[in-house]
């Protein structure tokens, strides 16, 4: 085998120079050295491409900023690392970027959720590399064992915390009794936060993370409109209460089933037991665990969020698309050959708490019991607290589908003995029935 057959420098153009970007050009100026003598070649950064040229970024040299994202995507250099975020214009760049016979190295989730075939399609088309490790759970490697390490193997499942804010976020309120919005700010001035929080607070940050990691684990394709998305707006103090007292946490959990008919994938609150595994990841952290078939469950925890730590994957991703120039090769495309049903999230199979306020009166009990009799749903443990019109009643319940919970809730929203249904979430992480 030849030595290297490339013997010019490589050159990169960042799309981008935000939280992410700017780390980007920081690390890549900063460590050229140790970067060169990995890739085989120096790699040289061209440009930096920005709305704002005036505006200083600290470690970012003032000459490469451009305002001309468009020209910079199109150069034709070696590597194009699109940090804008968001559908467009981040689409059309990368697709000029593949047409100028550019390797593409993105962070771009929403794009990869929304339409990541055309962007599949293209790398095809035009020869070119297309990686994306900082898309999912910042700077844990997690979407490179999916996509090689376990590539001969049969996943059938993801479970994981994936969104750094919202982690932060309910991390506070459960240890501090912090107030949301106040936490929510303090997530995005250390650059956390999605652009629009929005993304990260109502699951669709997540539920794009899920997507990426439900095609690649499945070999199918997802998109987030096949993702069933609830946020944590609606999660209060009181759930965080309710929580504590059964001994339980509430977490953001991004879940990717398969079962012989299809896959379900879901994102929303859930109460962990405290013993769990991922009731301990704090803060910004991930953590996200693959079963698959032959290697048994593997966990990824880590960094999912920030500059330096989301810098680092993109870093990873531009060392390797170079490596790739120099020894001639391109690293993995697409795979959705087995082409499975995305199943409804009535389907899902899980252990649920409903909080109840009830009138304090014979029969409460009985009435409540028989609907969620007449739905299949199991009752594990009750609880009553307070009394008089104070009374609430904590059900839990054993494994149901998801459809009969909401039929349940929606009967017990017709009782007379049911003033208020007052919390209703998903328990994960516990074993038996
Ligand atoms: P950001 O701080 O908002 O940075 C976006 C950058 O894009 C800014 O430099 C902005 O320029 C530039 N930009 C926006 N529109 C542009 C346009 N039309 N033309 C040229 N430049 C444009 O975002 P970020 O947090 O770095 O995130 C970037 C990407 O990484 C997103 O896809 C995000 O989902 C992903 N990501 C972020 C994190 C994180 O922790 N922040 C982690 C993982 C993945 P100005 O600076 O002049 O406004
Ligand atoms: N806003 C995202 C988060 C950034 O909080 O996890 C990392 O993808």
């Amino acid at each position: 085998m030849s030595s290297s057959a490339l013997e010019r420098p490589l050159t990169v153009v960042l799309l981008g120079g935000g939280t992410v970007g700017s780390s980007v050009a920081r690390l890549l100026l900063g460590n050229a050295r140790d970067i060169e003598e990995r890739v085989g070649a120096p790699v040289h950064l061209q440009s930096v491409a920005v709305r704002d040229v005036d505006r200083a970024r600290p470690g970012v040299p003032a000459e490469l900023l451009t305002a001309d994202a468009a020209s910079a995507a199109a150069s034709g250099a070696d590597i194009v690392v699109e940090l804008i975020g968001g559908i467009e214009p981040a689409r059309t760049l990368i697709l000029s970027a593949m047409a100028a016979g550019s390797s593409v190295v993105t962070a771009n989730k929403a794009l990869l959720a929304a339409d990541g075939a055309t962007l599949y399609e293209a790398a095809a088309r035009y020869g070119v590399d297309l990686y994306f490790e900082a898309a999912v759970a910042g700077a844990i490697p997690l979407l490179r064992p999916l996509r090689e390490s376990l590539a001969g193997d049969k996943v059938t499942a993801v479970l994981g915390i994936v969104n750094g804010t919202t982690n932060y976020i309910l991390t506070r309120m459960d240890e501090e009794g912090a107030d949301y919005a106040q936490v929510l700010a303090d997530a995005q001035a250390l650059g956390y936060a999605e652009a629009d929080p929005t993304a990260d607070v109502e699951g669709f940050d997540a539920a794009a993370k899920a997507a990426i990691l439900a095609e690649l684990a499945f070999h199918t394709r997802v998109t987030l409109d096949d993702v069933h998305c609830e946020g944590i707006s609606h999660v209060t103090a009181d759930d965080i209460r309710a929580a504590q007292q059964m001994g339980f946490v509430i977490k953001l959990l991004a879940v990717a089933e398969r079962n012989d008919r299809g896959v379900i994938v879901r994102v929303h609150p859930a109460m962990l037991p405290r013993d769990h595994p991922l009731a301990s990841v704090r803060g910004a952290f991930n953590a996200v665990f693959v079963e698959a078939e032959s290697a048994g469950e593997v966990m990824f925890y880590g960094r999912g969020a920030g500059g330096d730590p989301t810098a680092s994957a993109v870093l990873g991703d531009l060392v390797t698309a170079a490596r790739n120039r120099v020894s001639g090769g391109r690293g993995p495309g697409e795979s959705t050959y087995s082409n499975l049903p995305v199943l409804p999230v009535g389907d899902a199979i899980t252990r649920y708490y409903v909080n109840l306020a009830v009138a304090d009166k014979p029969g409460v009990l009985a009435s409540i019991a028989t609907a969620f009799s007449d739905n299949d749903v199991s009752i594990q443990v009750v609880r009553q607290d307070g009394h008089g019109d104070e009374a609430s009643l904590v059900v839990r319940t054993h494994l149901a589908t998801d459809a009969d919970l909401q039929r349940t809730v929606q009967q017990l929203k017709e009782l007379d003995t049911v003033r208020q249904v007052l919390g209703v979430m998903r328990v994960e992480g516990e074993a038996g029935e």
